[in-house]
């Protein structure tokens, strides 16, 4: 998709969009401060009908994949259900083919505001015993300007099948739901009437494809929601139409009526007690996929009791963070000793962080995790058992966004979520931030100082991310290591972890003391 040149850099992002809907109308109201001054272009649009999510998520069963290149400020996070391989596949397909995009559209532009980057995100949008929906959110910042595209898709674990936009309705009703859908969106300000496409052709086509958000409203009316500037210019922002349930319900099919139970009445024990692993343990033992992404394996003990669903980010730039748990160990005097930083970036991810917790365990050493705070609110469980083995958990934004072209509301949005997930996950409010892709300017580093945490940066880049390969790991260290140096390495990748007693090991017969960087920035 094009970008489009939206004038203002802050979005209210994918991260932010998470209100649910209880309006049922297909016209949007109007912001009553809609300033069209064209620094809040997002703000000045219309008030359309949202997405609901759930905001945790404690699926048995979840992992996620990551498809990520650093030096193209690339990181789509996408969900990975066991037994739900369709999904999954669908899920990697997608993330996959737009990170393809996204490469060869910005190969060789040079943009100057600006790098370009894309992020992706993920929430469960409804879940009952057989169903369960994701939103995806994929963001892409170029210069001074922004996408966000954002679609659902539904999976029936009982037909095994992901239910396509159009399977929510009986076969013999699609004409009469291409009638409906034709006319709410001739209705909508702004759409195009006259040309060809129209923005009805396009609505309908879109529809077809997948390429849309469905949702059911609390009182049963159908929604579908469209990206920017695919049917209406990008200053309206995300429109949806909604159908009334008294004209729907004659339509739906079963999988239609299943998705609006999963939606309007969302039951995650009912799906983890029908799809918890038979065996959970932390094997790596999913297929390969093709290299940029982390395959998932299929276990997770996650699934703890559902915690209540609360709504984060309540700006606390105030509130002081808590020291790290020092579990027992007397702080490092690293004014004296020869100490080292190991850093895992991009976690957590249960499967991984199992194995490396027992091997930094069996060194007895300390390391500092800069959490994504979506993958903390998936995996709660595994942030909390990092922290409680007396690790440091950092903050990694919420999105993995690169954060150099955001707005300060953006900016804070990103902190703030991601600050609130792991102290709700582990009872520690981090103290330490490291900017996605190392990336930040001077609004950057002042917004992660309001929100009380220092910024961590690196010393020795291991590239694992790139090369995949624990021997070239282990040299780098070798070659770079000095004492107050912080290594980086991504916890999210089994070659990573491979590398990780090898360069333990190594640094110790070197005399280093392993240490967090918060223990290395007090000195
Ligand atoms: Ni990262």
């Amino acid at each position: 998709m094009a970008l489009t040149g939206c004038s203002s850099g802050s979005p209210d992002g994918p991260a932010a969009s998470s209100a649910p809907s209880s309006g049922a109308s297909s016209a949007p109201a109007s912001s009553p401060s809609a300033a069209e001054d064209g620094a809040t272009a997002t703000e000045g649009s219309p008030e359309w009908p949202r997405t609901p999510t759930l905001d945790r998520m404690p699926f048995a069963g979840l992992d996620v994949g990551t498809i990520s290149d650093n030096h193209r400020a690339t990181h789509l996070v996408v969900p990975q259900l066991a037994g739900a391989e369709p999904l999954n596949s669908r899920l990697r397909d997608q993330a996959q083919r737009r990170a393809e995009q996204f490469w060869s559209d910005s190969e060789g532009s040079e943009v100057s505001v600006a790098p370009p980057s894309l992020s992706g995100s993920w929430q469960a949008v409804g879940v009952s015993r057989d169903i369960v929906g994701v939103l995806t959110s994929v963001t892409e910042f170029a210069g001074a300007g922004h996408s966000i595209e954002e679609r659902t898709t539904w999976f029936d674990a009982d037909a095994d099948t992901v239910v396509e936009p159009l399977d929510l309705v009986s076969s013999d009703s699609r004409g009469l739901l291409e009638q409906r859908v034709r006319a709410a969106v001739d209705a909508l300000p702004g759409a195009e009437r006259e040309m060809s496409p129209s923005s009805a052709d396009t609505a309908w086509e879109q529809l077809r494809d997948g390429d849309v958000r469905t949702w059911f409203t609390p009182e049963g009316d159908l929604a579908i929601g469209f990206s920017e500037h695919t049917i209406l210019a990008s200053s309206a922002g995300t429109p949806a139409i909604t159908l009334p349930a008294s004209d729907v319900e004659p339509w739906l099919s079963d999988a239609g009526r299943a998705v609006r139970t999963a939606v309007t009445r969302p039951d995650v024990e009912a799906w983890n007690a029908a799809h918890a692993p038979a065996t959970a343990g932390p094997t790596s033992s999913a297929p390969a996929l093709t290299p940029p992404v982390t395959p998932a394996p299929t276990s997770s003990s996650e699934a703890a009791p559902r915690a209540t669903p609360t709504a984060p980010s309540a700006p606390s730039a105030t509130k002081k963070p808590s020291s790290t748990p020092s579990a027992g160990r007397g702080r490092t005097d690293c004014s004296v000793k020869r100490c080292i930083a190991l850093t895992f970036d991009d976690g957590p991810k249960p499967a991984t962080d199992a194995r490396l917790l027992e091997i930094l365990a069996r060194h007895d050493v300390r390391a500092s995790f800069f959490m994504i705070g979506s993958s903390v609110d998936a995996f709660p469980g595994t942030a909390k058992k990092i922290s409680a083995a007396g690790h440091e958990v950092g903050n990694h934004t919420y999105t993995h966004a690169l954060l150099k072209p955001l707005g300060r509301a953006a900016l804070d949005a990103e902190l703030s979520k991601a600050s609130t997930a792991i102290e709700h996950a582990t009872g520690v409010r981090p103290a330490v931030m490291r900017p996605p892709y190392g990336a930040y300017n001077a609004t950057v580093t002042t917004a992660i100082e309001a929100h009380g945490m220092r910024k961590a940066m690196w010393t020795v880049d291991t590239l694992d991310w790139k090369h995949r390969d624990p021997a070239k790991t282990l040299a780098i260290v070798k070659k770079e290591a000095a004492p107050g140096g912080i290594i980086l390495m991504h916890d999210i990748h089994a070659t990573t972890i491979e590398a990780v007693d090898p360069v333990v090991t190594w640094l110790q017969s070197q005399g280093y003391t392993l240490v967090t960087v918060s223990d290395l920035q007090d000195g």
